[in-house]
């Protein structure tokens, strides 16, 4: 027997189907709850409301555990390649050898975006942020791209999964090269997806780029840490702007800018720069001290989760990741020991203790980031390529879901009751 919720409002008893999961807390299924009680729930922030089912990813955020289609970001990100990981978060499965081979074929020849896009860029200033740029960039690929915008045609849909996922890259090192006022580069078809990237971004027609092994690694590592993440609140405005039916090149511009912000993929940028700003280690204290002051607005960039209330396992993986890269690229970044000791203090303090602040994915990543050679402006773009995989997933879930509806949240009104109008001579 299916358990169920109930509970009293207005003198009169009701009560709602619990559902269950195939793991993590059962849901009260409330959607007749406003018609037969006239009232609503109220949950901003949606700290107890699930917006959807899904299938892709699962975190248990006191285990600090991240699931995508049941297998364990830590194992992903030491064995296998991103390009297997977007397979398996659009697909469900793990890809075997062909059909993989067959998927990097099939995003490496829709790398190269339409020429016109170039000159898109021209209008920017040089140093527009690249997140600006990428933000205007992607919601225009919709004007090139009407062949692929039937949301209701799954071929269409496909198509323009790959699209995005192949062209992030492109636009993303295209973003990078107009800041520093170098030329675009091409993409080439005999590189991966990572390798090809990375080459787009650093190369220079004035001489030959090799590709070092170690960053390719690190980089592509990165990007599997940061494909999905549930319903976060990019991937929630992805859901809720597909959920009009508009085009899913519109729906991950939507999701570029909702990124942006320093809560939540802008953090490593913002996390990096803090770091900076601290400099030396005796000076941890004195942020500690800003981040624990409720009349300072100042918050320890890169700590904290809504979800993850034990450790942020994407966080482990890259504490360790960081140290390892910078070793094998020779350089030594005394912002790292920073990091490490601010860690050490912060999780050593009763105040992160108890409200269970831990370091997020945007502690780290920066490190290795500035270690690569990228500038703090580019590392939420970064951020955005690797995401997109999970948002084109999450999206194709919800446009395939039976019943999915336009998403439509109410609220607690507290304005003015209706009043009659007062002309501008009575007032
Ligand atoms: C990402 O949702 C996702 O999955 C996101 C993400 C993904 O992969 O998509 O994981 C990526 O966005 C990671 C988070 C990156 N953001 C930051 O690092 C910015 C700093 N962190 C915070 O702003 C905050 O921790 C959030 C936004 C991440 C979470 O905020 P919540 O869940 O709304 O928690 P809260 O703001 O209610 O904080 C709870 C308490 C508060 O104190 P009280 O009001 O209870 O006294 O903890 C405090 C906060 O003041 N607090 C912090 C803090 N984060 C929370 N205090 C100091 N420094 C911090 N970083």
């Amino acid at each position: 027997m299916a358990d169920t919720a109930k509970f009293e409002l207005g003198g009169k008893g009701f009560e709602y189907p619990v559902l269950s999961g195939s793991t993590g807390p059962d849901v009260v299924d409330i959607r007749k709850l406003y018609a037969q009680t006239g009232a609503f729930t109220y949950d901003p922030g949606f700290t107890s409301t699930a917006s959807c089912e899904s299938s892709i990813t699962y975190i248990d955020g006191d285990a600090g555990i991240l699931l995508h289609r049941g297998y364990p970001i830590d194992q992903l990100a030491e064995q296998s390649t991103f390009m297997e990981v977007a397979y398996l978060l659009l697909n469900g499965e793990l890809p075997e050898g062909t059909t993989l081979e067959e998927f990097k074929t099939t995003i490496t020849r829709h790398t190269m975006v339409n020429e016109q896009l170039a000159t898109f860029f021209r209008g920017f200033r040089r140093d527009a942020h690249p997140m600006a740029i990428l933000c205007g960039v992607v919601g225009a690929l919709s004007a090139f791209y009407h062949d692929s915008t039937d949301i209701t045609d799954p071929q269409q849909r496909m198509i323009a999964s790959h699209r995005l996922i192949a062209k992030m890259p492109t636009i993303a090192a295209m973003a990078y090269k107009y800041s520093v006022g170098q030329p675009f580069v091409y993409p080439r078809n005999d590189l991966s997806y990572t390798a090809n990237f990375l080459r787009m971004t650093f190369s220079v027609p004035a001489e030959e780029y090799e590709v070092d092994p170690v960053v390719e690694a690190a980089m592509d590592k990165i990007f599997i840490l940061h494909a999905d993440h549930e319903q976060n609140a990019s991937t929630s405005t992805v859901r809720l702007a597909g959920s009009s039916g508009a085009n899913p090149f519109a729906c991950i511009a939507a999701g570029i800018a909702c990124l942006w912000g320093p809560a939540h993929g802008g953090a490593n940028e913002a996390a990096l720069n803090m770091l900076r700003e601290i400099g030396t280690p005796d000076r941890i204290p004195e942020y500690i001290a800003r981040a624990k002051n409720k009349d300072d607005p100042f918050r320890l960039m890169g700590f904290g989760h809504r979800v993850y209330k034990n450790f942020d396992p994407r966080a482990k993986v890259l504490s360790k990741a960081a140290g390892e890269v910078l070793a094998k690229l020779g350089k030594n970044d005394p912002v790292l020991d920073t990091a490490r000791e601010l860690e050490r203090i912060a999780l050593e303090d009763p105040y992160f203790i108890d409200k269970k602040l831990y370091p997020n994915v945007d502690f780290y990543s920066g490190v290795i980031l500035s270690a690569i050679g990228f500038p703090t402006t580019m590392f939420t773009v970064l951020f955005a390529l690797a995401r997109t995989t999970g948002w084109v997933a999450q999206w194709n879930e919800m446009i395939a879901d039976p019943e999915q509806k336009i998403g439509r949240p109410r609220q607690l009104y507290t304005g003015a009751t209706q009043r009659d109008y007062i002309p501008v001579a009575d007032r």
